[in-house]
């Protein structure tokens, strides 16, 4: 058996190991088998509505009583800008062609942030979820400190050291760590600054000798050994999410199932074509294009997603899955498909614990 460390006692979990929130590929049913092996299942509710968001936390409800994380996004609300957005779209337009599609007047914000939706912080203080983490920044010190009261354990990304003292200083409790490994967005809070692409390994030794927080290292994580290696290096938990996608209880397609499992998966980027955000996903037609003249700026995080998907819905009919974000990180060929309370227990056991 694990012998418990600050962070696990303080959650009420047995084994250091969070199932990443996944805005679209976690589910009630991954939440609660992770949650129930003994891990923290978490659900990503960032691009979901109030209503939709709270069914989710309900039906995780009936299958755990267990602590689980939910998860949003506190990035800065968009700043639209048309000319920007007008040149997007005009780079996408062979695209758009190709799929014998008529080229979008305009784009839409299709989530708000968390920093800017009452609804959904209003929703988790009376839901009271045992855990709430945040990507890509902070919500005010107000909510910060209302879900606290309410007995909540607060989570934020961190991608760099000073991220993490504005995690510490705002009185969050624990630090995700994200390396540039990892699957997905990366948590930046300026993804407009320079990023110093720091590994996981190196960041989460930075962060464990900076602060005092519990501190979860996450990215490229997919076995014991990589567990075990975080921990070595002084993170309290390891994040995985690349892991869990291929676990029969995630909602990702059986395209995104087959292209992790092929040859596809040893080809990652780190792109901001696909949402105007920089994420990890599997090289396709959308990302080779998109990053195919740099002198063309994405439109702002999620209203460039927002032609993203309209590709990728437009290719998928006609059968074509090659405008999915496929998001995946660099460890994605170490990846087994299990369910997800046997994947648990196999890390583990690896870990010797
Ligand atoms: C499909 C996918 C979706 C993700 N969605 C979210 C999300 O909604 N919120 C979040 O905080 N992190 C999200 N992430 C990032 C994870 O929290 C985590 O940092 C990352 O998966 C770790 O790297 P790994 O995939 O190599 O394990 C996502 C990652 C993936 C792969």
């Amino acid at each position: 058996m694990y012998k418990q460390n600050r962070f696990c006692s303080d959650v009420g979990i047995h084994y250091p190991i969070i199932q990443a929130p996944m805005a679209g590929v976690s589910t009630p049913a991954l939440a609660a088998a992770v949650s129930n092996a003994g891990g923290l299942g978490s659900l990503g509710i960032g691009a979901s509505d109030v209503k939709s968001a709270k069914k989710l936390i309900e039906d995780t409800r009936l299958l755990t009583n267990k602590p689980f994380n939910v998860n949003v996004f506190c990035h800065e609300p968009v700043s639209r800008n048309d000319q920007v957005e007008r040149a997007w779209l005009a780079h996408l337009s062979p695209l758009f062609a190709e799929l014998d599609e008529m080229v979008p007047e305009t784009l839409n914000e299709i989530y708000t942030s968390f920093i800017s939706s009452d609804d959904v912080f209003e929703m988790l203080v009376e839901t009271k979820p045992a855990v709430v983490s945040f990507h890509f920044g902070l919500p005010s010190d107000e909510k910060i400190h209302a879900l606290k009261k309410r007995g909540i354990y607060t989570i934020a990304t961190a991608t760099n050291p000073d991220e993490a003292r504005l995690v510490e200083d705002s009185g969050i409790n624990a630090i995700v760590a994200q390396g540039i490994e990892a699957g997905g967005h990366r948590g930046i809070f300026e993804p407009n600054t320079t990023d110093e692409k720091l590994t996981t390994s190196v960041l989460t030794r930075k962060l464990v000798a900076q602060g005092s927080l519990p501190i979860i290292a996450a990215g490229g994580i997919v076995d014991g050994t990589g567990i075990k290696a975080a921990m070595h290096l002084g993170a309290e938990a390891a994040q995985l999410g690349t892991a869990f996608i291929v676990c029969p209880e995630s909602a990702a397609s059986n395209d995104y199932r087959a292209a992790l499992t092929s040859e596809r998966s040893l080809k990652t980027k780190l792109t901001s074509a696909i949402s105007g955000r920089p994420a990890r996903g599997i090289v396709n037609r959308l990302i080779c294009h998109g990053d195919s003249d740099k002198t063309v700026l994405p439109a702002s995080y999620p209203v460039a997603y927002d032609a993203a998907k309209k590709l990728h819905r437009a290719a998928s009919k006609q059968g074509n899955f090659d405008f999915a974000a496929y998001w995946s990180g660099q460890g994605a060929p170490l990846k087994r498909a299990l369910p997800a309370d046997d994947l648990v227990s196999q890390l583990v056991k690896e870990c010797n614990w």
